[in-house]
């Protein structure tokens, strides 16, 4: 049976990751996939994670089983986390999931089951795995303009005519907050045209939250997400906590939706329910239960929050590190962009050629459509990558 398999395409990013560990090389330097460094290149147990960790380890009585859909007290916290008190709690609809790519799986496998027809709408660029889940999953798929490529900012004219193109029925994906990989983000402005656009169309929004916290700050990151929930009568968000709590490997992340009323979150309940049950059963725990802890003690949560912070800041200092650097070196503001982006990424506009040229002559590894993890950076490295940067003729 196994000799009709055909072979699969490799994930960029993965492939990436892995060239990084074989290169023997000194020096080298790690812009590839988004997980969070500090200066030390190490990506730390955040303090509230571990002081939780503790707690659990004493008061956990069990492993048993929680619900299909997780433990809806992770539920209400993270989901609180994300939309604040914007939308009553009876239109709400949740279920745990094993990280975010779990919940963006599960939320094109929702969109299948209400209407196989639906296309599902992308940013161009947008993170490779949405396309690749949605294709798996045999949905049709549409992109509308995103990224000026001159300007390294939101082509928004260009994104709204494409999403004229947008049918009842469809679905739109968003990143919340942080764009992967180009760094460019909507203004509130924007993302109330791009909810009235979806509204008029009778499309419901599919948001993409992976990086809260890392941008402008926890509450400005969501003003998106809840501004969308607000305005337009449905809306779903696949939202994950491997990056703002520090916690890849526990696989940790939520699959919410608002429904219109209360009867409909019902029935939605007892679809995400049921798509949890035929894909795995229940979803992982121990992430959820941390974040959980974290989220509901002030303590916990003030600490998280005062680390996540630093993380943020810590980013963006990089990024006007690497922008004056660049200054400096060109002897012009063409660079000015990696400042105004916001989040681990920014997409530097370079040709696959010119990536490459980094990767071989001085051990730089960024994904080859040239988008740089900004925490893979520390102040000896940002001279190293400016010179480079210069060098490839970018
Ligand atoms: C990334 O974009 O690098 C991260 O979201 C990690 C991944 O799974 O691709």
């Amino acid at each position: 049976m196994f000799n009709t398999l055909k072979s699969q395409p490799v994930d960029k990013i993965m492939a990436l990751m892995q060239m990084y560990r074989e290169d023997a090389r000194e020096g080298k330097i790690d812009l590839g996939v988004g997980v969070y460094k500090n200066a030390l290149g190490v990506t730390p147990v955040m303090r509230a994670v571990k002081a939780a960790e503790k707690v659990l380890w004493d008061v956990e009585g069990t492993k048993s089983y929680t619900g299909l859909a997780g433990d809806p007290a992770f539920g209400k916290a993270l989901s609180g986390l994300v939309l604040g008190d914007t939308v009553d709690a009876d239109r709400l609809s949740m279920a745990a999931q094993p990280g975010g790519t779990g919940a963006i799986h599960q939320a094109v496998e929702l969109i299948k089951m209400a209407n196989p027809d639906a296309t599902i709408w992308l940013s161009a660029p947008t993170w490779p795995n949405h396309p690749s889940i949605i294709k798996h999953l045999g949905m049709a798929m549409a992109e509308y303009r995103y990224f000026d490529n001159e300007t390294r900012a939101v082509d928004f004219d260009g994104m709204m005519e494409d999403l004229k193109g947008v049918k009842a029925g469809d679905a739109v994906l968003l990143h919340g907050c942080c764009h992967n990989p180009t760094g460019a983000n909507l203004n509130v402005e924007q993302w109330k045209e791009v909810a009235t656009l979806i509204e008029a169309k009778g499309a419901t929004p599919f948001i993409d939250i992976a990086y809260q916290g890392f941008g402008d700050g926890l509450e400005e990151d969501a003003a998106g997400v809840r501004l969308v929930a607000q305005m337009v009568p449905e809306t779903m968000v696949a939202a994950s906590c491997s990056k703002n709590f520090g916690i890849y490997r526990e696989r940790t992340g939520l699959l919410f939706t608002v429904s219109n009323d209360a009867a409909q979150a019902k029935v939605t309940q007892q679809n995400l329910t049921h798509l949890n049950r035929q894909n795995f059963s229940f979803p992982p725990d121990h992430g959820a239960r941390l974040v959980t802890m974290i989220l509901e003690d002030d303590g916990l949560k003030a600490d998280w929050m005062a680390e996540l912070e630093e993380v943020r800041t810590g980013m963006l200092g990089l990024r006007t590190q690497l922008a004056d650097a660049l200054r400096e070196r060109s002897g012009s503001d063409r660079f000015g962009f990696i400042a105004d982006h916001r989040g681990m990424f920014s997409r530097l506009g370079a040709s696959p050629e010119q990536v490459e040229k980094m990767r071989v002559d001085h051990g730089i590894y960024m994904v080859g459509d040239s988008r740089m993890n900004i925490a893979g950076l520390n102040e000896a490295t940002i001279p190293v990558l400016a010179d480079a940067i210069i060098a490839a003729g970018v």
